[in-house]
């Protein structure tokens, strides 16, 4: 076993702080405030490569691994986690579905503009009756011969407004259950497909979420993803690695949440010395420290299983159950370290905390991670 990362990997690290630090931090709490989203921060996320990290070069993308992709992801979460949804739905819900089961023609078309960030895609699953429920899509693509007319309503959408690409779950034949369910990808302006108002949410404020409404869209069917009845395997596949996206981006909450706990604990006198040189906060800092280790090597766990081709399934499941509860457990203890200072908005912390909570939220929430985990061990 190797627990070091490779030059290359500090490489990326690097950058990906650099550029949170420089061009993601100035800027985010005033984003949050306004719901604002990043769009030049994206644009440049783009150009730097961040938004089809694994995706072949061939494709436009970075021909990088999956461990590249959690270090890149905590970086950007520690300061700015609506960046970081933005950017995970890009790499692991949209372009990688596309690269892994995409035809030729669509990969040429849409991964292409997709992993080099000069567009950005959604994924469309959920919807008002159908969140973790997900078999049960009212989302209709009848087959109308060299076409599908697709009628429904999804909830929740990142990347709502600002998508060119929705990869849209839909039922084509409600008999055959979620084997009747396909995937297409909608352009946005396919007429009949409109974007509902911007959800106002508790937390990544900056990432745009809408519900999106398709009333007799014509989608072609070389617009669908793999074979007829493909669509709802596609979203769990996709999904399993979507989820090692999601848990470093909860791990990236905790690690920003703690380094700014231990900062402050340093500078903040009481009773006479810094609060760090009080036991009750040094055991703070200390479990701190120990579960965000844990989660870290989770999130690795899993993207090194996925980099060897090997079943990583139960692997993003623990690390997105354990880092989401880490990224809460983590940010609530570094409000409370910061006192009443935690509780305005000038010192990042209360927002890292209001932005944890949808961690064990999307992309599966934390009972759902146990229903995959608890039937991974039980071999159902
Ligand atoms: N790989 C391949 N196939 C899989 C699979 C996987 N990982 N997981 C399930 N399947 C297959 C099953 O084998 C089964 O097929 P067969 O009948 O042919 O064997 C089929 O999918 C249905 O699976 P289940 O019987 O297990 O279905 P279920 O109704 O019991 O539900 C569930 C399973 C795990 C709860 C699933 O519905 C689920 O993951 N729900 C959560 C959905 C979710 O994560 N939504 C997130 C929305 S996207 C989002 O949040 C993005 C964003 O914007 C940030």
């Amino acid at each position: 076993m190797n627990f070091e990362l490779s030059e290359e990997h500090l490489m990326i690290q690097k950058a990906a702080r650099d550029f949170a630090q420089n061009e993601l931090k100035p800027g985010v709490i005033e984003r949050d405030e306004n719901q604002k989203f990043p769009v030049d921060q994206v644009r440049e996320m783009g150009s730097l490569g961040f938004l089809g990290m694994m995706v072949d070069p061939t494709y436009g993308g970075g021909g990088m691994d999956t461990i590249s992709y959690v270090l890149a992801m905590e970086e950007i979460s520690k300061v700015d986690a609506s960046a970081a949804v933005i950017m995970s739905v890009n790499n692991s819900l949209v372009c990688w579905g596309l690269e892994e089961y995409g035809t030729e023609e669509q990969k040429q078309k849409y991964l292409i503009p997709l992993a080099k960030g000069n567009i950005l895609g959604a994924f469309c699953l959920s919807e008002p009756e159908a969140g973790s429920d997900a078999t049960s899509q009212h989302t209709t693509a009848t087959d109308a011969g060299d076409h599908y007319v697709l009628n429904g309503t999804k909830n929740w959408i990142t990347n709502g407004s600002t998508a060119s690409v929705y990869l849209v779950m839909a039922q084509t034949d409600a008999h055959k259950g979620h084997k009747g369910i396909n995937t297409l990808i909608v352009e946005r302006g396919m007429p009949g497909f409109t974007v509902g108002p911007k959800e106002n949410k508790l937390g990544i404020r900056g990432s745009d979420t809408h519900s999106l409404m398709f009333t007799d869209v014509k989608v072609p069917k070389s617009n669908r993803i793999g074979d007829d009845g493909f669509g709802f395997r596609f979203a769990m596949k996709t999904l399993m690695g979507g989820r090692i996206g999601i848990a470093s981006q909860a791990l990236g909450i905790a690690s920003g949440a703690y380094e700014l706990a231990l900062n402050y604990s340093r500078e903040r006198k009481a009773f006479g010395k810094p609060i760090s040189e009080h036991q009750a906060i040094q055991f703070k800092l200390a479990d701190m420290a120990t579960q965000i280790e844990s989660a870290r090597l989770l999130c690795l766990k899993a993207a090194w299983l996925k980099d060897q081709n090997q079943e990583y399934s139960q692997a993003s499941s623990i690390a997105k159950l354990y880092a989401s509860q880490v990224a809460m457990d983590t940010t609530v203890e570094a409000v409370q370290i910061h006192g009443g200072y935690g509780y305005v908005k000038d010192f990042h912390v209360e927002r890292l905390m209001r932005d944890a909570k949808i961690t064990q939220i999307y992309e599966g929430t934390s009972e759902v991670q146990k229903i995959v985990i608890s039937r991974a061990i039980l071999g159902k």
